[in-house]
């Protein structure tokens, strides 16, 4: 089953979004994996973002998703990828969409609250950064024939 990787970063943390973040992917109807609150040393922040280490942004976006808590998840189900991006809408919530998680809660592009996967193949990359495979759980909710 497909799985991506989500991040509430340190503005969703400090603002009380944990809650309402994780409602949305269980109301949905896919299934948490893995889950940790963490401060992010500098090297994973650089690692993760590293395909945006030559962006004029790229200090500040490190320096942003050190300075605080920050909520890292797996997420799993049908398609969770790229319907995890739509749930969380565009990159600056000035212009996505009301009723995606940006578009309801955020205003400034580098204060967007969450972060999700781009592609299937990014996932796997960025659920390995984060994640060891016993911080995984293999699971499926007993009733998950009422999704599927
Ligand atoms: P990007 O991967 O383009 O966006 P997304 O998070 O939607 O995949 O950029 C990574 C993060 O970098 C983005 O969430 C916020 C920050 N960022 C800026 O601060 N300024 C910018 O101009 C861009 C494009 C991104
Ligand atoms: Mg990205």
């Amino acid at each position: 089953m497909e799985r991506t990787f989500i991040a509430i970063k340190p503005d969703g943390v400090q603002r009380g979004l944990v809650g309402t973040v994780i409602q949305r992917f269980e109301a949905k109807g896919f299934t948490l994996v893995g889950l940790k609150l963490i401060q992010v040393s500098r090297d994973l922040a650089e690692a993760h973002y590293g395909e945006h280490r030559e962006k004029p942004f790229f200090s500040g976006l490190v320096d942003f998703i050190t300075s605080g808590p920050v909520v890292a998840m797996v997420w799993e189900g049908k398609g969770v990828v790229a319907a995890a991006r739509k749930m969380i809408g565009s990159t600056n919530p000035l212009q996505s969409e009301p009723g995606t998680i940006r578009g309801d809660f955020g205003i400034d592009i580098g204060r967007n609250i969450i972060h999700g996967s781009d592609a299937v193949e990014t996932a796997q990359r960025e659920i390995s950064l984060w994640f060891q495979d016993n911080e995984l759980a293999n699971w499926s909710p007993t009733l998950s024939s009422w999704i599927y």
